[in-house]
Protein backbone atom coordinates (compact mmCIF):
# COMPACT_ATOMS: atom_id res chain seq x y z
CA UNK A 1 0.00 0.00 0.00
CA UNK A 2 1.49 3.24 -1.13
CA UNK A 3 -0.53 6.98 0.27
CA UNK A 4 0.37 10.56 0.24
CA UNK A 5 -2.47 12.53 1.03
CA UNK A 6 -2.56 15.50 3.73
CA UNK A 7 -5.30 14.17 5.85
CA UNK A 8 -6.04 16.81 9.04
CA UNK A 9 -6.09 13.90 11.63
CA UNK A 10 -3.90 13.85 14.54
CA UNK A 11 -2.47 11.75 17.82
CA UNK A 12 -4.36 13.77 20.17
CA UNK A 13 -2.90 12.04 23.17
CA UNK A 14 -0.22 9.45 24.10
CA UNK A 15 0.62 6.70 27.11
CA UNK A 16 2.67 3.83 27.88
CA UNK A 17 3.31 0.97 30.39
CA UNK A 18 6.63 -0.61 31.12
CA UNK A 19 5.88 -3.61 33.82
CA UNK A 20 8.10 -3.20 37.03
CA UNK A 21 10.15 -6.55 36.78
CA UNK A 22 13.33 -5.84 35.13
CA UNK A 23 15.57 -8.81 33.50
CA UNK A 24 19.20 -7.39 33.40
CA UNK A 25 22.15 -8.54 30.69
CA UNK A 26 23.91 -10.08 33.97
CA UNK A 27 20.66 -11.69 35.16
CA UNK A 28 20.33 -13.17 31.11
CA UNK A 29 23.94 -14.79 32.50
CA UNK A 30 22.88 -16.82 34.82
CA UNK A 31 20.27 -18.27 32.78
CA UNK A 32 22.12 -18.93 29.41
CA UNK A 33 25.88 -18.83 28.39
CA UNK A 34 26.11 -15.25 27.70
CA UNK A 35 27.45 -11.88 28.49
CA UNK A 36 26.61 -7.85 28.95
CA UNK A 37 29.94 -8.13 26.30
CA UNK A 38 28.50 -9.59 23.99
CA UNK A 39 24.70 -8.61 23.49
CA UNK A 40 25.52 -4.78 24.66
CA UNK A 41 28.03 -4.08 21.32
CA UNK A 42 25.70 -6.37 19.25
CA UNK A 43 22.22 -4.91 20.10
CA UNK A 44 22.64 -2.14 22.55
CA UNK A 45 20.45 -3.54 25.01
CA UNK A 46 21.40 -3.24 28.45
CA UNK A 47 17.72 -4.22 30.54
CA UNK A 48 14.19 -5.11 29.30
CA UNK A 49 11.22 -5.13 31.42
CA UNK A 50 9.35 -8.54 31.57
CA UNK A 51 5.29 -8.54 32.72
CA UNK A 52 4.67 -10.66 36.14
CA UNK A 53 3.23 -13.70 36.44
CA UNK A 54 -0.66 -12.55 36.64
CA UNK A 55 -0.63 -9.66 33.77
CA UNK A 56 -0.77 -10.59 30.13
CA UNK A 57 -1.17 -8.13 27.08
CA UNK A 58 -4.53 -6.63 28.00
CA UNK A 59 -3.34 -5.47 30.97
CA UNK A 60 -0.61 -3.60 29.55
CA UNK A 61 -2.68 -2.15 26.95
CA UNK A 62 -5.25 -0.83 29.29
CA UNK A 63 -2.33 0.79 31.18
CA UNK A 64 -1.19 2.67 28.22
CA UNK A 65 -4.72 3.34 27.04
CA UNK A 66 -6.41 5.09 30.13
CA UNK A 67 -2.63 7.57 30.15
CA UNK A 68 -3.57 7.98 26.61
CA UNK A 69 -7.05 8.77 27.25
CA UNK A 70 -6.16 11.07 30.06
CA UNK A 71 -3.45 12.75 27.79
CA UNK A 72 -6.29 13.63 24.89
CA UNK A 73 -9.26 14.61 27.43
CA UNK A 74 -11.25 11.55 25.21
CA UNK A 75 -13.54 9.87 27.69
CA UNK A 76 -13.74 5.62 26.86
CA UNK A 77 -17.17 6.39 25.98
CA UNK A 78 -16.50 8.47 23.13
CA UNK A 79 -14.25 6.08 21.15
CA UNK A 80 -15.41 4.98 18.02
CA UNK A 81 -13.06 1.99 17.51
CA UNK A 82 -10.35 0.37 19.36
CA UNK A 83 -7.52 -0.99 17.20
CA UNK A 84 -4.86 -3.74 19.11
CA UNK A 85 -1.20 -4.79 17.42
CA UNK A 86 0.26 -7.43 18.91
CA UNK A 87 1.76 -10.67 18.27
CA UNK A 88 1.30 -11.81 21.65
CA UNK A 89 -2.71 -11.43 22.05
CA UNK A 90 -4.06 -12.88 25.79
CA UNK A 91 -5.95 -15.39 23.07
CA UNK A 92 -6.21 -16.63 19.38
CA UNK A 93 -9.65 -15.35 20.71
CA UNK A 94 -11.52 -12.86 21.41
CA UNK A 95 -9.13 -10.22 20.59
CA UNK A 96 -7.25 -8.49 22.94
CA UNK A 97 -9.27 -5.19 21.54
CA UNK A 98 -12.38 -6.65 22.97
CA UNK A 99 -10.58 -7.19 26.65
CA UNK A 100 -9.00 -3.71 26.57
CA UNK A 101 -12.83 -2.03 25.27
CA UNK A 102 -14.28 -4.54 28.06
CA UNK A 103 -11.73 -3.04 30.57
CA UNK A 104 -11.80 0.70 29.72
CA UNK A 105 -15.43 0.82 29.52
CA UNK A 106 -15.22 1.86 26.09
CA UNK A 107 -18.61 0.50 25.25
CA UNK A 108 -19.64 2.67 21.39
CA UNK A 109 -16.03 1.20 20.22
CA UNK A 110 -15.46 -1.44 17.66
CA UNK A 111 -12.38 -3.63 18.82
CA UNK A 112 -9.81 -5.45 16.97
CA UNK A 113 -6.45 -7.11 17.15
CA UNK A 114 -3.86 -6.22 14.23
CA UNK A 115 -0.79 -8.70 13.48
CA UNK A 116 1.92 -7.45 11.82
CA UNK A 117 4.43 -7.84 14.26
CA UNK A 118 6.97 -5.10 14.67
CA UNK A 119 5.31 -3.34 11.69
CA UNK A 120 1.88 -3.27 13.59
CA UNK A 121 1.93 -0.34 15.55
CA UNK A 122 2.50 1.91 12.01
CA UNK A 123 0.03 -0.71 10.19
CA UNK A 124 -2.68 0.08 12.67
CA UNK A 125 -1.95 4.05 12.94
CA UNK A 126 -2.82 4.03 8.97
CA UNK A 127 -5.91 2.24 9.21
CA UNK A 128 -6.57 4.30 11.75
CA UNK A 129 -5.96 7.78 10.21
CA UNK A 130 -7.66 6.09 7.14
CA UNK A 131 -10.77 5.73 8.77
CA UNK A 132 -11.02 8.76 10.79
CA UNK A 133 -10.28 10.95 7.31
CA UNK A 134 -13.32 9.45 5.63
CA UNK A 135 -15.95 10.07 8.50
CA UNK A 136 -16.17 6.55 9.67
CA UNK A 137 -14.86 7.21 12.76
CA UNK A 138 -14.00 10.65 14.92
CA UNK A 139 -11.92 9.12 18.01
CA UNK A 140 -9.71 5.90 17.90
CA UNK A 141 -7.66 4.41 20.46
CA UNK A 142 -4.34 2.93 18.53
CA UNK A 143 -2.44 0.41 20.99
CA UNK A 144 1.11 -1.55 20.30
CA UNK A 145 0.84 -4.27 23.08
CA UNK A 146 3.65 -7.24 23.49
CA UNK A 147 3.68 -9.71 25.81
CA UNK A 148 7.14 -11.42 24.21
CA UNK A 149 8.35 -13.11 27.11
CA UNK A 150 5.92 -15.15 27.11
CA UNK A 151 6.96 -16.53 23.76
CA UNK A 152 10.80 -16.41 23.98
CA UNK A 153 12.44 -19.32 24.75
CA UNK A 154 14.87 -18.63 27.98
CA UNK A 155 17.17 -21.56 26.79
CA UNK A 156 18.24 -19.78 23.32
CA UNK A 157 20.71 -17.13 23.74
CA UNK A 158 20.60 -16.41 20.10
CA UNK A 159 17.13 -14.78 20.71
CA UNK A 160 16.42 -14.74 24.22
CA UNK A 161 18.09 -11.61 24.64
CA UNK A 162 16.56 -9.54 22.55
CA UNK A 163 13.00 -8.79 23.38
CA UNK A 164 11.00 -7.23 26.21
CA UNK A 165 6.99 -6.74 27.19
CA UNK A 166 5.50 -3.47 26.84
CA UNK A 167 2.41 -1.39 25.71
CA UNK A 168 1.85 2.02 23.83
CA UNK A 169 -1.14 3.90 22.60
CA UNK A 170 -2.08 6.80 21.33
CA UNK A 171 -5.94 8.55 20.58
CA UNK A 172 -6.54 9.94 16.64
CA UNK A 173 -8.84 12.46 16.14
CA UNK A 174 -9.77 15.42 13.43
CA UNK A 175 -7.11 17.42 14.27
CA UNK A 176 -7.40 20.36 16.65
CA UNK A 177 -3.95 21.18 17.43
CA UNK A 178 -2.68 21.60 13.79
CA UNK A 179 -0.84 17.71 13.77
CA UNK A 180 -1.27 16.03 10.57
CA UNK A 181 -0.89 12.54 9.01
CA UNK A 182 1.51 13.31 5.93
CA UNK A 183 2.72 10.10 4.06
CA UNK A 184 2.50 6.34 5.00
CA UNK A 185 4.41 3.33 2.62
CA UNK A 186 3.49 0.37 3.95
CA UNK A 187 4.77 -3.09 2.63
CA UNK A 188 5.15 -7.40 3.11
CA UNK A 189 6.97 -9.88 1.43
CA UNK A 190 5.81 -13.52 3.13
CA UNK A 191 7.89 -15.46 0.83
CA UNK A 192 10.49 -16.47 3.54
CA UNK A 193 7.75 -16.97 6.33
CA UNK A 194 10.85 -18.62 8.09
CA UNK A 195 13.07 -16.22 9.43
CA UNK A 196 10.92 -14.57 12.03
CA UNK A 197 8.45 -17.65 13.48
CA UNK A 198 6.50 -19.10 16.00
CA UNK A 199 5.69 -22.68 14.10
CA UNK A 200 3.36 -23.93 16.36
CA UNK A 201 0.34 -23.65 18.45
CA UNK A 202 -1.54 -22.54 15.04
CA UNK A 203 -3.89 -24.45 12.32
CA UNK A 204 -0.77 -25.78 10.60
CA UNK A 205 0.89 -27.48 13.84
CA UNK A 206 -2.01 -27.56 16.40
CA UNK A 207 -0.17 -27.54 20.05
CA UNK A 208 0.86 -31.04 20.89
CA UNK A 209 3.08 -32.77 23.43
CA UNK A 210 5.35 -33.08 20.35
CA UNK A 211 5.39 -29.67 20.04
CA UNK A 212 5.54 -28.66 23.06
CA UNK A 213 9.04 -31.03 23.48
CA UNK A 214 10.37 -29.24 20.61
CA UNK A 215 9.77 -25.88 22.10
CA UNK A 216 7.76 -25.03 18.98
CA UNK A 217 5.50 -22.42 20.86
CA UNK A 218 8.71 -19.85 21.07
CA UNK A 219 9.82 -17.60 18.74
CA UNK A 220 12.53 -18.54 16.08
CA UNK A 221 14.58 -16.24 14.36
CA UNK A 222 17.37 -16.55 11.65
CA UNK A 223 19.33 -13.21 13.19
CA UNK A 224 21.56 -12.79 10.28
CA UNK A 225 18.48 -12.60 8.04
CA UNK A 226 16.51 -10.62 9.80
CA UNK A 227 19.54 -7.62 10.27
CA UNK A 228 20.46 -7.43 6.37
CA UNK A 229 17.22 -7.04 5.19
CA UNK A 230 15.91 -4.84 7.73
CA UNK A 231 18.72 -2.77 7.04
CA UNK A 232 18.11 -3.16 3.72
CA UNK A 233 14.61 -1.98 3.70
CA UNK A 234 15.15 0.50 6.53
CA UNK A 235 17.65 2.18 4.17
CA UNK A 236 15.51 2.28 1.34
CA UNK A 237 12.35 3.82 3.12
CA UNK A 238 14.81 6.38 4.77
CA UNK A 239 16.94 7.53 1.01
CA UNK A 240 13.51 7.70 -0.63
CA UNK A 241 11.24 9.72 1.47
CA UNK A 242 12.69 13.24 0.11
CA UNK A 243 11.61 12.34 -3.21
CA UNK A 244 8.08 10.43 -2.73
CA UNK A 245 7.00 13.37 0.11
CA UNK A 246 8.70 16.33 -0.57
CA UNK A 247 9.96 16.55 3.27
CA UNK A 248 13.78 16.00 3.50
CA UNK A 249 15.23 14.47 6.82
CA UNK A 250 16.99 18.11 7.81
CA UNK A 251 13.19 19.26 8.23
CA UNK A 252 12.00 16.09 10.64
CA UNK A 253 12.46 16.45 13.74
CA UNK A 254 13.28 13.15 15.06
CA UNK A 255 12.93 9.74 13.39
CA UNK A 256 11.10 7.06 15.51
CA UNK A 257 12.12 3.51 14.69
CA UNK A 258 11.59 0.73 15.34
CA UNK A 259 13.90 -0.70 18.29
CA UNK A 260 15.29 -3.51 17.04
CA UNK A 261 18.85 -3.39 17.69
CA UNK A 262 21.05 -0.29 17.92
CA UNK A 263 23.49 -1.61 14.90
CA UNK A 264 20.63 -2.44 12.51
CA UNK A 265 19.47 1.34 13.07
CA UNK A 266 23.20 2.80 12.77
CA UNK A 267 23.93 0.81 9.43
CA UNK A 268 20.39 2.38 7.86
CA UNK A 269 21.43 5.41 8.80
CA UNK A 270 24.75 5.78 7.71
CA UNK A 271 23.99 4.09 4.48
CA UNK A 272 21.30 6.50 3.79
CA UNK A 273 23.58 9.30 4.56
CA UNK A 274 21.17 10.02 7.91
CA UNK A 275 22.09 11.81 10.53
CA UNK A 276 21.92 9.12 13.47
CA UNK A 277 21.00 12.31 16.24
CA UNK A 278 17.71 12.13 14.43
CA UNK A 279 16.99 8.53 15.77
CA UNK A 280 14.82 8.65 19.14
CA UNK A 281 16.95 5.49 21.11
CA UNK A 282 15.97 3.81 24.16
CA UNK A 283 16.77 0.45 23.21
CA UNK A 284 18.93 0.07 25.93
CA UNK A 285 16.53 0.12 28.55
CA UNK A 286 13.74 -1.77 27.06
CA UNK A 287 14.69 -4.32 24.17
CA UNK A 288 12.65 -5.02 21.27
CA UNK A 289 8.92 -4.56 22.18
CA UNK A 290 7.97 -5.12 18.64
CA UNK A 291 4.69 -3.40 17.92
CA UNK A 292 4.65 -1.37 21.53
CA UNK A 293 8.23 0.16 20.73
CA UNK A 294 7.57 2.74 18.51
CA UNK A 295 4.50 4.70 20.98
CA UNK A 296 6.70 3.74 23.81
CA UNK A 297 9.68 5.64 22.25
CA UNK A 298 7.22 8.78 21.34
CA UNK A 299 5.40 8.85 24.61
CA UNK A 300 8.99 9.03 26.08
CA UNK A 301 9.91 11.47 23.74
CA UNK A 302 7.10 13.72 24.43
CA UNK A 303 7.39 13.47 28.24
CA UNK A 304 11.03 14.27 27.95
CA UNK A 305 10.09 18.07 25.61
CA UNK A 306 11.89 16.62 23.06
CA UNK A 307 9.12 16.54 20.78
CA UNK A 308 6.90 19.39 20.62
CA UNK A 309 3.55 20.12 19.07
CA UNK A 310 4.01 21.02 15.25
CA UNK A 311 7.33 18.81 15.02
CA UNK A 312 7.54 16.76 11.98
CA UNK A 313 8.15 12.79 13.05
CA UNK A 314 9.10 9.69 10.86
CA UNK A 315 8.10 6.17 12.23
CA UNK A 316 10.17 3.61 10.85
CA UNK A 317 9.24 0.06 11.23
CA UNK A 318 10.62 -3.42 9.92
CA UNK A 319 9.87 -6.81 11.56
CA UNK A 320 8.20 -10.56 11.23
CA UNK A 321 5.83 -11.52 7.77
CA UNK A 322 8.25 -9.42 6.73
CA UNK A 323 6.38 -6.32 6.89
CA UNK A 324 7.92 -2.84 7.32
CA UNK A 325 6.41 0.53 7.33
CA UNK A 326 7.38 4.80 7.15
CA UNK A 327 5.07 7.17 8.61
CA UNK A 328 5.49 10.75 8.57
CA UNK A 329 3.48 12.74 10.73
CA UNK A 330 3.51 16.65 12.52
CA UNK A 331 2.75 15.91 16.00
N1 LIG B 1 25.78 -14.68 23.77
C1 LIG B 1 26.97 -15.18 23.35
N2 LIG B 1 27.16 -15.71 22.12
C2 LIG B 1 26.11 -15.72 21.28
C3 LIG B 1 24.84 -15.21 21.65
C4 LIG B 1 24.71 -14.68 22.95
N3 LIG B 1 23.55 -14.17 23.40
N4 LIG B 1 23.99 -15.34 20.61
C5 LIG B 1 24.69 -15.91 19.62
N5 LIG B 1 25.97 -16.15 20.03
C6 LIG B 1 27.04 -16.75 19.26
C7 LIG B 1 26.50 -17.79 18.30
O1 LIG B 1 26.38 -19.07 18.91
C8 LIG B 1 27.55 -17.77 17.23
O2 LIG B 1 28.64 -18.54 17.66
P1 LIG B 1 29.27 -19.64 16.68
O3 LIG B 1 29.78 -18.85 15.50
O4 LIG B 1 30.32 -20.27 17.52
O5 LIG B 1 28.14 -20.54 16.30
C9 LIG B 1 28.01 -16.30 17.18
O6 LIG B 1 27.65 -15.75 18.46
C10 LIG B 1 27.36 -15.51 16.08
O7 LIG B 1 25.94 -15.77 16.10
P2 LIG B 1 24.93 -14.99 15.20
O8 LIG B 1 23.54 -15.47 15.49
O9 LIG B 1 25.41 -15.06 13.78
O10 LIG B 1 25.12 -13.52 15.79
P3 LIG B 1 24.84 -12.12 15.12
O11 LIG B 1 26.09 -11.34 15.07
O12 LIG B 1 24.01 -12.23 13.89
O13 LIG B 1 23.92 -11.43 16.25
C11 LIG B 1 21.58 -11.00 16.69
C12 LIG B 1 22.71 -12.03 16.63
C13 LIG B 1 21.94 -9.99 17.76
C14 LIG B 1 20.29 -11.71 17.02
C15 LIG B 1 21.48 -10.27 15.34
O14 LIG B 1 21.49 -11.18 14.28
C16 LIG B 1 20.24 -9.44 15.23
O15 LIG B 1 20.06 -8.49 15.95
N6 LIG B 1 19.33 -9.76 14.27
C17 LIG B 1 18.14 -9.04 14.01
C18 LIG B 1 17.24 -8.92 15.20
C19 LIG B 1 16.06 -9.82 15.13
O16 LIG B 1 16.07 -10.85 14.51
N7 LIG B 1 15.01 -9.38 15.76
C20 LIG B 1 13.84 -10.13 15.79
C21 LIG B 1 12.67 -9.22 15.74
S1 LIG B 1 12.49 -8.49 14.17
C22 LIG B 1 13.00 -6.98 14.34
O17 LIG B 1 12.86 -6.45 15.38
C23 LIG B 1 13.63 -6.29 13.18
Amino acid sequence: MHTQQRLAVEIAGLGSYLPERILTNSDLEKMVDTSDEWIFPRTGIRERHLLADDEATSDMATAAARTALESAGTAAADLDAIVVATCTPDYFFPATGCLVQAALGAENAMSFDLEAACSGFVFALTWAAGVIASRLAHNVLVIGAEALSRFTDYTDRRSCILFGDAAGAAVLRPAQNGGEFIYAELGSDGSRPNVLITPAGGARAPASHDTVERRDHYMKIQGREVFKAAVNKLTELLATLPERTGVSLDEVKMVIPHQSNVRIINSAFQRAGVDLSKAYMNIDRVGNTSSASIPVAMTEAVERGALERGDLVLFLAFGGGLTWGSVLIRY
